[in-house]
């Protein structure tokens, strides 16, 4: 079968990454054939079913139109790498929980173990590409193990970070802002990189992709991620200079957002960041500064991910003051669950954080979340006290004596507040943790509304 097609492409690591890439990669080349393998068996019939094991807008129709033409899904990884010319590796890399680096260093276990079995495998060079974010010089390590083969094969290593971003992954990856493709700058390399260049000349502009070498390319990816975290915990901390002097944190946002130096994407104050990049990528410039005696730097950048755990305890303490100093035994309705619209993911949700402080606080939840409730009840699992999860908004907000946002799903915008506040103990509060909604409305309708980093709306003096 493989050589009715001109280049088997092979993806190791079938997640949130490799999924959506190599669907797209499929269906602007139908002349590839791409493989997309996994350990994970559960994963792979997923993927081979009609629920696909991860919620992206248009992936499933992607999914549909090429599977089985020139995608495919498999466990049988030995026989997949046998056959690959290129293989992408987008195998998770967490951050480490035991040993030296421990919270801050990038577990490289899973992507070793993958290198091993390229070696172990293959009766032939290729080029491995490096998709999964990595600390910088880890391609020095993969290249280490690849070529300490001992079947004379040659193995070529690229870097070719994703910037997709959950919820737009297939609108990223058909329109990327760039495509940076990293490689040694010796003969093969460049031809590597060129090699890889060519897939995306289907679809993307040339002027568009960017070649760099591979430490360049590596430490970009990290870079990217810090600088627009750092864009979001310093218009949060901001957001808790404008609560205690009246100013309005949106306005301010907006305002700074028209000078074209600064730019007025990512400048939405909220509860915080989440999602399995930020943090983990911010930690592991940490832990290359510190490796490197740069501590001022480090500390520099260890700041960001500072703000934001203040900023999800802030506003749970501001949830207790507001509602009398206490929570306890009171239904709290949560809508949204995900680290952000439109994805089941939820990966390092600060929604996470602030339900676990407020079940700290004996409080009574009732989870809403239209795509992410079996994630949430995995996350949740081992919580004391009582939690309920619940699809239907309405369900989650009965009896409760809060309401409280936290992620921005457009659905939560639509709701019928007033049959929401009919069923509310009184006085009725509503906590929109990411400025979601109308606030001047809802205090008319009779909520006590408390925004991020504005001032609170109550029928009573807070
Ligand atoms: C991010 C990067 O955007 C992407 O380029 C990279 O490849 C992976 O990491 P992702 O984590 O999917 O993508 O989501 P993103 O849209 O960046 O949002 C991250 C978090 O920041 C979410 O929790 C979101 O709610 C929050 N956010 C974003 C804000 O709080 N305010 C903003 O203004 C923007
Ligand atoms: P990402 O968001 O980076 O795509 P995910 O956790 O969604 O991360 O996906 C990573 C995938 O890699 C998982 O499905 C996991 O089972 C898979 N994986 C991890 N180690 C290996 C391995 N050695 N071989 C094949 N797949 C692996």
């Amino acid at each position: 079968m493989s050589n009715t097609f001109t280049k088997n492409i092979l993806c190791i690591g079938a997640g949130y990454v490799g999924g959506p890439t190599m669907a797209v990669i499929a269906e602007h080349c139908p002349e590839y054939r791409v493989t997309v393998a996994d350990i994970n068996a559960q994963r792979i019939e997923a993927w081979n079913s009609d629920e696909l094991p991860i919620y992206e807008p248009g992936l499933k129709e992607l999914v549909l139109r090429n599977r089985g033409k020139n995608l495919f899904y498999t466990t049988d990884i030995p026989s997949a790498v046998r056959e690959a010319d290129i293989i992408f590796v987008s195998v998770n890399t967490p951050t480490k929980t035991f040993g030296s680096g421990a919270g801050k260093a990038s577990d490289l276990q899973f992507l070793e173990r993958t290198a091993r079995q390229i070696v172990e495998c293959s009766e032939s060079g290729k080029i491995v590409v490096e998709k999964s974010t990595l600390p910088v010089r880890t391609a020095q390590a993969l290249s280490r193990v690849l070529q300490a083969n001992t079947k004379g094969l040659k193995f070529r290593i690229v870097s070719n970070p994703e910037f997709l971003a959950e919820g737009t992954a297939i609108h990223d990856l058909e329109s990327p802002d760039r495509v940076l493709i990293g490689g040694t700058s010796d003969e093969g390399g460049q031809a590597a990189v060129e090699e890889i260049a060519e897939i995306y000349t289907h679809w993307v502009q040339k002027d568009k992709i960017i070649t760099t070498s591979l430490w360049s390319s590596e430490l970009t990816k990290l870079v990217a991620n810090a600088f627009l975290a750092q864009r979001i915990s310093s218009i949060n901390s901001i957001s808790a200079l404008c609560e205690k002097t009246g100013a309005d944190v949106d306005q301010v946002s907006q305002a700074i957002g028209l000078d074209q130096r600064i730019g007025a994407k990512f400048l939405r104050a909220g509860i915080g960041f989440g999602g399995s990049c930020f943090k983990k990528d911010i930690l592991n410039l940490v832990y290359l500064c510190e490796h490197y005696g740069l501590n001022e730097v480090a500390q520099y950048w260890e700041s960001v991910v500072n703000i934001n755990d203040y900023q999800a305890r802030r506003f749970v303490e501001k949830m207790v003051d507001a509602m009398f100093n206490t929570v306890t035994d009171k239904r709290i309705a949560i809508l949204g669950f995900a680290f952000k619209a439109n994805t089941g993911d939820t990966r390092e949700t600060p929604a996470l954080a602030v339900c676990q402080q407020l079940l700290a606080e004996k409080a009574n939840l009732a989870i809403c979340d239209p795509k992410a409730l079996v994630n949430a009840k995995n996350d949740l699992c081992d919580a004391l006290g009582n939690v309920e999860f619940t699809a239907d908004p309405y369900q989650a907000c009965k009896g409760a004596h809060a309401v409280v946002i936290l992620t921005d799903w457009p659905e939560f915008q639509t709701l019928d507040y007033q049959r929401i506040l009919d069923n509310l103990q009184k006085p009725a509060f509503l906590f929109d943790g990411r400025n979601c909604l109308n606030h001047e409305a809802l205090f008319q309708m009779g909520y006590n509304v408390f925004p991020i980093g504005k001032p609170a709306q109550a029928h009573f003096a807070p």
